[in-house]
């Protein structure tokens, strides 16, 4: 793959994670970011550890597959590493990343990677959903939806959730996370996220979810979802839930 010119969001989180799959503009790009706003690494190893116990939490009720959006680099503690047992299909919009995701996975037999606008579920390559998720709309699955709502205005981010909702079979999750107003402190740091990048007030969160139900765990900083012993002590910049269709 030729070198890209520009920063990709998802191989700086690469970088932060200490991977493998980023490139001199990309630590570039997180260092300038990290100047104005430091503790980027532990707060994205943070809700990557997040994602780790959200997704053991699905596999553990039953789940074996899951529908990844906004996927980035699929590495990392990422959904198939830490649900081996899983068939996965990772989606993205941008070009570059599903092509870095497709030669990652390359040879995989239950993991895959394919174009998917989170927005409009009929984006993505049905053969693919099928082959990874099978029974798609019939069967329980989790669908994964991190790193994503900042990037959806309130009207789009409700009114997607609820089409995720409609689509899944009951007996599905959501594992999904909300940016919190910490970056707000940060105006410079918000500024390189570009105008369209939302921070929302934890009241704000529960009503995006619509009909999806957190359950008892709630919506809380994602150090804090049923954390593995203390909770990773880090600024509670995304707040995560794992929501479900109840079954009726
Ligand atoms: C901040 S990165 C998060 C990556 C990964 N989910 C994580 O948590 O580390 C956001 C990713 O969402 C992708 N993205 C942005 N808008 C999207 C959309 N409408 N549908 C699917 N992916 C989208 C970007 O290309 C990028 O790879």
């Amino acid at each position: 793959m030729a070198e890209p010119d520009q920063p990709s969001i998802a191989r700086m989180i690469d970088f932060w994670l200490g991977g493998e799959h980023h490139y001199p503009v990309d630590v570039a790009a997180a260092r300038a970011f990290e100047e104005a706003y430091a503790p980027c690494a532990v707060i994205f190893r943070a809700l990557r550890a997040f994602l780790g116990r959200a997704v053991r939490s699905i596999a553990d009720a039953g789940v074996d597959s899951f529908l990844v959006f906004g996927a980035g680099v699929p590495t990392r503690g990422n959904v198939h590493e830490v649900a081996p047992e899983a068939t996965v299909l990772y989606t993205d919009v941008d070009p570059v990343t599903i092509r870095l995701g497709q030669r990652i996975l390359a040879g995989s037999d239950r993991a895959g990677y394919g174009f998917g606008d989170a927005t409009d579920i009929g984006t993505i390559d049905p053969a693919q959903l099928h082959r990874f998720v099978p029974g798609w709309g019939r069967r329980p699955v989790g669908v994964v939806f991190l790193g994503l709502a900042a990037f959806l205005d309130d009207e789009t981010l409700a009114r997607t959730l609820g089409e995720l909702y409609e689509a899944v079979a009951p007996g599905s999750f959501l594992a999904v996370d909300f940016d919190a107003e910490e970056l707000a402190a940060y105006p410079r740091a918000l500024a390189m996220m570009g105008p369209m990048f939302r921070l929302r007030p934890p009241s704000a969160f529960g009503p995006l979810l619509g009909r999806w139900e957190p359950g008892a765990d709630g919506i809380v900083p994602v150090a804090r979802w049923r954390p593995d012993g203390e909770p990773a002590d880090v600024p509670d910049a995304f707040f995560g839930a794992v929501a479900t269709k109840p079954v009726a």
